[in-house]
């Protein structure tokens, strides 16, 4: 079939993509990283560089008395010693809230500290030992304040909103009636930890003032939008700013908006009229970057005689920091999987000495989805059901939040391959019941999956060129997940080319805005962008065309022509056809630009729930003595959309997965309750899953063609892959074992009975 290329945003329709869409295409962006030829932010080193440490604080809440910037000075390299007594103050104040996006952020405004690792002190330095050195020489000395750690060190409150804006309750039908009229009445009480995102790549700094010209090289997720925030501290119109970020070792939502440290190096840099470098250590990574905030939820299931949910209730209580709010929106993971006639969802908040807490991997989904597998394990068991059957029973055919039809669910394939591929039939329902071949315990659990498809504002730029290539370019980032790879294929398709004829620019703030990589939606929404960039050369290229008596397309404007291969084809005659460089030579031009803009048909998404699906089965293997747990087999279908390149995307679900085996396992951000101080503050205390704690990991994608999420039909793969896994580890304890699980991370000690 040809490309055809119609308008764009129709309504429920699909855009038909060419051969590069679909394929699974290898990382183009590999080969740089395997061979160090990749250049990260902390990599970038100009002439004249200084380099800038800053100090921590080492309570979680009072005042800096003292620090012995004498010494730090006179130390040999030091070049300068920022602190509250002469750090410049920033245009906006750091404790405002100027976006949608800002989080309040630690600049030395004053001497006050709020949690255990926030900057009090920024040392520059000819060389990074030098700033370490001049660093650990300020010896603060503090007054310090008793500190509130956990749930219980403050009262609990009632946040105005959760997440970023979203409501902090929902009340569908009649829960009171639900609960009375229920035949099994289950509740089921589940903590998570704080958790550290962590990337790979700590966060950095290059920063550079030519004038009042700043250029910044540093990870991020949101290159446009953070270009403004930065510019916004600095009072600089955006322009001023170029934010460059070609390669991210991981982000995981800590590396969308301005942090602290970066805005002090770009003061020094200011101030000092050199580049400045900052780089944090992996003990800053907790504190001064955001992380999963800690959840206490219950649920309160009602079911029926038959296994169908009569009642839903979730309630959460969230752990934000003492001057800010984030609230892990944990309980709203129950308004859009399970059909119950009555759904309720709270959430309070608690305050605590830490820093603000932030979008990690599937925020909310993740925590709340943990919780609600559990509860919905446990009231299948009371209904003496199947897990499996228990969820079907309670399948949703519209969105149970909104009523609205969904724009595409494919969640009953799910779990139909995923089951057979992990031959769940042949389970027992009874826990206890199965051991491998050396005596250890066996569980089987499942979990779904869910999470939605937002988009975001994104632009694009093609250019064809007299030579038949094409240049198409957004400012989009890829923090691992493959989107230099998976944009470019649909980039490629935009304009019709093979991927190799085009040069695919991205990750610098100087391109049109590719918007967020996050919330799973930066295909969806940068690649509707480029798709429509490339659309609107082919329809510019076929105008030459079709108007012109010397091609073979002439007159052909009617019946329309399709894009393929570098040659434009006449819709119902595929014998007629030219090529790019034929059309753009006859008409004397070097090249033809096309710009275009991402996004979803509102009417769409006002009439349609979307959200991407899936299933997750986990067996579990514990010895029966020590109760060490191991996640032996994952088996895990996902139904979302169209997929780009399906080998970047099994990447990415299994990479999701993992995550999820983390959360389940071993992730546990741990606060000491007297001082407020991390307790593990590096990757051999604080853990995650390595090669060896997940030795079977398989992702299946069922196919699934949506004509309303957005004109590609993408609907995103980044963060369903932790959802129900974790809640399907935990499930997987319990069926071998009997114990259920009321913490995470599970530790060994839950199970010793
Ligand atoms: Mo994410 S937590 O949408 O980067």
């Amino acid at each position: 079939m040809p490309d055809t290329h119609t308008p764009t945003a129709p309504t429920a329709s699909r855009v038909r993509l060419g051969s590069n869409a679909g394929q699974p295409m290898t990382r183009r962006d590999g080969v740089a990283k395997v061979t160090g030829s990749a250049t990260y932010a902390a990599d970038n080193r100009p002439s004249d560089l200084l380099h800038a440490v800053f100090a921590s604080a080492g309570i979680a809440r009072g005042r800096v008395s003292h620090m012995d910037v004498d010494a730090a000075k006179s130390h040999p390299g030091v070049v300068k010693v920022l602190t509250p007594q002469n750090c410049p103050s920033l245009e906006i104040d750091p404790d405002a809230k100027p976006h949608a996006f800002s989080w309040r952020i630690e600049v030395l405004q004053n001497d006050s500290v709020r949690y255990a690792g926030q900057p009090i002190a920024l040392v520059v330095a000819e060389t990074l030992e030098a700033a370490t050195e001049g660093a650990r020489l300020l010896s603060p000395t503090y007054e310090e304040q008793p500190v509130r750690i956990g749930f219980d060190g403050d009262a609990p409150y009632d946040p105005p909103a959760i997440g970023i804006g979203s409501a902090p309750s929902f009340t569908k039908g009649d829960i009171d009636a639900g609960h009375a009229s229920a035949e099994y009445s289950t509740e089921t009480s589940i903590e998570t930890p704080i958790q550290y995102h962590n990337a790979m790549e700590t966060h950095a700094i290059v920063a550079e003032w030519n004038g009042d010209r700043l250029t910044l090289d540093t990870p991020n997720q949101a290159i446009v939008m953070a270009r403004g925030m930065f510019a916004g501290y600095f009072g600089l119109p955006p322009e001023n700013v170029t934010l460059r970020s070609p390669y991210l070792g991981g982000g995981f939502g800590s590396k969308a908006v301005p942090i602290g440290p970066q805005l002090l190096a770009i003061l020094a840099a200011r101030m000092l009229k050199r580049p400045v470098k900052l780089a944090l250590r992996r003990d800053q990574m907790f504190g001064p970057v955001l992380h999963r905030g800690a959840t206490r939820q219950t649920l309160k299931l009602g079911t029926d005689a038959d296994g169908r949910l009569t009642a839903l209730e979730h309630h959460s209580t969230g752990v934000t920091s003492s001057f800010d709010e984030f609230i892990e929106p944990a309980a709203n993971a129950s308004h859009n999987l399970y059909a119950s006639p009555a759904i309720v969802t709270r959430h309070k908040a608690v305050r605590a000495d830490i820093g603000t807490p932030g979008p990690m991997r599937a925020p909310g989904e993740a925590s709340g989805s943990a919780a609600l597998e559990i509860a919905m394990d446990i009231a299948a068991e009371a209904a003496g059901l199947d897990p499996l059957e228990f969820r079907l029973r309670n399948y949703a055919e519209t969105d149970p939040a909104s009523g609205k039809p969904f724009s595409s669910k494919a969640l009953r394939e799910c779990y139909a391959a995923a089951a057979k591929q992990f031959s769940w039939a042949s389970r027992p329902r009874a826990p206890g019941q199965m051991r491998d071949d050396v005596g250890r315990l066996v569980g089987w659990g499942m979990g779904s999956c869910l999470f939605p498809n937002p988009m975001f504002p994104a632009q694009a730029r093609a250019v064809l060129r007299r030579d038949g290539t094409a240049l198409v370019e957004t400012a989009g980032a890829d923090m691992g997940q493959g989107a230099w790879t998976a944009l470019a294929q649909i980039a490629a398709d935009g304009v019709g080319l093979p991927a190799d004829r085009i040069e695919f620019r991205s990750g610098t703030s100087d391109l049109p805005d590719g918007g967020i990589a996050g919330g799973s939606g930066h295909t969806a929404s940068a690649g509707g962008a480029l798709y429509a960039a490339g659309s609107d050369v082919i329809a510019k290229l076929a105008g030459l065309a079709t108007n012109d008596p010397a091609s073979p397309l002439f007159g052909a404007g009617n019946v329309g022509v399709a894009a393929r291969n570098g040659r434009l084809f006449r819709a119902d005659d595929e014998t007629r056809s030219e090529r790019y460089e034929d059309i753009l030579a006859r008409a004397g031009l070097d090249e033809i630009e096309g710009a275009g803009s991402g996004g979803r048909d509102p009417a769409n998404a006002e009439a349609r729930a979307m959200f991407s699906h899936g299933a997750v089965f986990a067996e579990v293997t514990i010895d029966p003595d020590l109760y060490q747990i191991r996640v032996s087999r994952l088996v895990g279908a996902f139904a979302a959309g169209r997929i780009i390149n399906p080998k970047l995307a099994k990447s990415q679900l299994t990479g999701g997965m993992i995550w999820g085996v983390g959360f389940a396992l071993h992730e546990e951000g741990l606060h000491d309750t007297r001082t407020g101080r991390p307790m593990n503050a590096d990757l051999a205390g604080y853990h995650v899953p390595v090669n060896a704690d997940v030795p079977s990991v398989e992702a299946l994608i069922i196919d699934e063609e949506d004509p309303y999420v957005n004109p590609l039909g993408i609907k995103g793969v980044g963060e369903i892959g932790i959802t129900g896994t974790v809640g399907a580890i935990a499930n997987a304890v319990w069926h071998a074992t009997g114990a259920r699980i009321k913490s995470f991370p599970i530790h060994i000690d839950a199970l010793l009975r």
